[in-house]
Order: C-alpha cells, then structure tokens, then sequence
C-alpha cells in the first residue's frame, strides 16, 4: 500500500483537476481558486498554516457539486430553473459533509459550507453577513467568483482583466468583502497577481501538504482518501454506488493469484478506485442516460480511460497507476477502447481490472438491465476468455475464492439498504 504525504498530495490533486465540467469548461477551476486565494491570504496578513487551508478549501470548495447540478456549470445563472439553483445553493453543504471524512482536513469543513455567503447577506448556505463571514471564506468567494471569469463557458468567451476588475468594483459591499476585493484590485493594478501555471501549482500543493498533513500519512487516511474519491466518481453515475472500490479489492484478489510483486499489487488497489477517475469530466446528461448514446456523447465516455490517465501521469507520485487506468476498456480481440490494443499487448494489470470491471458491470443493476446474479457473471467472464478477456486474467479471475464475491455482495446490499 502506497503511504506517505506526497502519494497523499497527489490524490488530492488528482481529485481536483477532473472535477469541473466536459469539454474543459472550468478545467483546473479548483486549482486557480486554490492559488489565486492562497496569495490574497498572504497578502492580507494570513498565518502559512491558514493559507493552506485556504489552499486545500480552494481546491476542495465544490466537492458538493459531483454528481448534484453540473449542468449548472454549463449555462449562465438566470438561466437556470429554480430547481437547479436550489440545487446548486446544497453544495457548499456537500462539500463541507464530504470534507469532514477527508482525514486531517476537517477543519476545512466551515470555510467550505460559507464559500457563498456575500458580503451583504444575500449568498447561501446560511446568509452570513460581513464580518459575520468569517475571513478566508471572504477571499474563497472572490477567488471563486474571479477564476470563473477568467475562464470560458458555453454561454460566453474568457473576461479578460479589465472587465474582471469592472466586475469586482461594481460588486465591492455587494457578493465582496471590501478588504478582499481592495486587495485583489490593489495586487491587479499594479500587475502582480501570478498566472496560474502547473508547476508552480504542483509546488504549492506540497507546500500546503507539508503544512497540514503529518509526514507519514498512515495507509488508514490513504485508504480513507481513496474510498471518498471513489465515492465521488460512483457518486456520478446512480447506478455504480460501490463499484470503484468493488473493481479494486477483486483486483487484488485476482493479482493474489498471480504472485505479483508489491508494487504491482499496489497500483491494482489504488489505480482499481481510481480506474474511471476520467468520469468526473463525463457529463452527468451521459452517463444517466437510459437510450441510445449519439455518437458526441459516446466520444465523452471512451475518453474516459485516457483522461483519468492523463491526470494520474501528470502527478509524480500517480505516475506508476496510469496504465491499468488507460486500458482497462481494451479488450483481448482489439475491439475495445481507447486504443484497440489486443492480446499481449495490453498489460496485465488492465487485463486484471477490465475483468473485475465487467464483473461488477454485469452484477449491478443498469439504467437498461437489472443485475445478473454471480454465477451467470462468472460464466460470462469463462466464455469470453480469449475474445473479450485475457485469458490468463479470466483463468485467474475464476480461481478467487468464494468468500471474497460473497463479501461483495453482502456489502452490496448493505449499500442499497
Ligand atoms: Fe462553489
Ligand atoms: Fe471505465
Ligand atoms: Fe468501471
């Protein structure tokens, strides 16, 4: 099991840059609140460790919103219907009940539930007023409101700095605190607001890591970290509750049958709960969708594996769980996706997990079928040996002993409960 702040870290920057909607709208919009707030914390006389919360909060503000109102992101405010935005207005509450499980980040939890309140009392969740509002929720709704801006949307083009700087002086006293906001303009004027930059967000995720998270993280937290973000990307789809960390555990079932060294091992753990990671930029309209795909909407879901790749190779201490990842919809004939790899050469390890993800496809319920019961699942992956499923993974697959399907499945209906 891989432990340790850094492998930490880099779950936590892997949860935030998918989230944000399709087609790179708001991509890496938690990433550019996250740096844009720590710098305004700094420069309004926050403590490091403050900053890093405000770093974390930035990151970790819209948590809430996976899998509630994405379509939110893609349309402009008063366009939305009341039940939208009612939705909308829970997530700053989502996200503060789903920061409280993320170990050694709880105290997170109030700067997330009054990331919306305005200066003026008119923002949500609970219509907090001036400096009622406690400080770095002040400078999360600037951030938030700014990067926002800063960025495309399907509705209209990227604001450039001076139409930013019209919109925080028209809303100072209004959604903005006023020392916030004076400082944003301050900083804006005289040009030294730093552009966000990977790299140098990269950093700043350690910084802040090193700031609020102990040295050794324990595989406890990491395991715990992992389950919420699998919860996140199931949480997408309403009919694959569970299924993340089902795709891991059998995952690591079937590598027991194989001797698979520790490494190995790990990357079928931590890449099986992070295998469909891609998903959290699927839009929600795909993937509950009951009818036939259009082709448009069918490219979101084969880009899945490759984007959730993508992300995993670009964080250092993520970089060895990127293959299983991007090949776990290879089938063994050629005919599966991204790539249409076959045989040999798909690794074993998304030879691994492309079984124990069918398996589990096949045993839940689907917006178009009900569930198959184990047995008729089992016989599917021994007659698809050699077309669909590798046949050494499919061999060992059958070999994983009882008990560990039967604990699914228990735990299964414990979730539908
Ligand atoms: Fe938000
Ligand atoms: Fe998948
Ligand atoms: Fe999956």
């Amino acid at each position: 099991m891989d432990s340790g702040r850094a492998f930490y870290a880099g779950l936590l920057e892997a949860l935030t840059s998918v989230m944000g909607s399709a087609k790179g709208y708001l991509r890496d919009h938690g990433p550019r609140v996250a740096m844009l707030s720590s710098h305004l914390g700094r420069e309004l006389g926050l403590s490091k460790a403050q900053c890093s919360e405000l770093f974390f909060g930035g990151i970790l503000s819209d948590m809430g919103m996976v899998g509630l109102a994405e379509d939110a992101w893609e349309n402009p405010t008063p366009a939305l219907s009341a039940d939208v935005r009612e939705r909308v207005q829970r997530h700053p509450q989502r996200s503060e009940e789903r920061v409280r499980g993320v170990p050694h980040l709880q105290d997170l939890a109030p700067l997330l539930r009054h990331h919306h309140e305005w200066w003026d009392g008119s923002g949500y969740s609970d219509g907090l007023t001036g400096e009622g509002i406690a400080l770095g929720a002040r400078v999360l709704r600037l951030a938030d409101t700014v990067a926002a801006l800063g960025q495309k949307r399907p509705h209209r083009g990227a604001l450039g700095p001076e139409a930013i700087t019209e919109v925080v002086q028209a809303g100072l006293g209004k959604e903005f605190a006023p020392d916030v906001g004076e400082c944003f303009l301050t900083l804006q004027r005289a040009g030294s607001l730093p552009l966000f930059d990977k790299e140098s967000y990269r950093h700043t995720v350690m910084r802040a890591a090193e700031s609020l998270l102990p040295e050794e993280v324990s595989p406890l937290s990491t395991s715990q970290l992992l389950t919420i973000i699998a919860n996140l990307i199931d949480a997408k789809d309403p009919y694959t509750a569970g299924h993340s960390r089902r795709v891991a555990v059998l995952s690591v079932a079937v590598a027991e049958q194989f001797d698979l060294d520790a490494h190995t091992r790990s990357a079928l753990w931590a890449g099986g709960y992070l295998h469909d990671l891609g998903k959290l930029a699927v839009p929600l309209r795909v993937l509950a969708k009951s009818g036939r795909l259009t082709e448009e909407e069918f490219a979101f879901i084969r880009a899945h594996p490759s984007d959730g790749a993508e992300i995993l190779e670009g964080i250092p201490t993520l970089q060895h769980l990127t293959t299983g990842v991007r090949y776990h919809h290879e089938k063994w004939d050629g005919s599966g996706y991204p790539e249409g790899l076959s045989g040999d050469s798909i690794p074993l390890v998304a030879q691994i997990m492309a079984v124990c993800d069918a398996y589990d496809a096949m045993t839940s319920t689907r917006a178009y079928r009900n569930s198959r019961d184990p047995e008729f699942a089992r016989g599917e992956v021994a007659k698809e040996s050699g077309t669909q499923f590798g046949p050494l993974a499919a061999e060992a697959f059958l070999r994983v002993p009882e008990k560990i399907f039967e604990n699914l499945q228990a735990q299964r209906l414990d979730l539908n409960r």
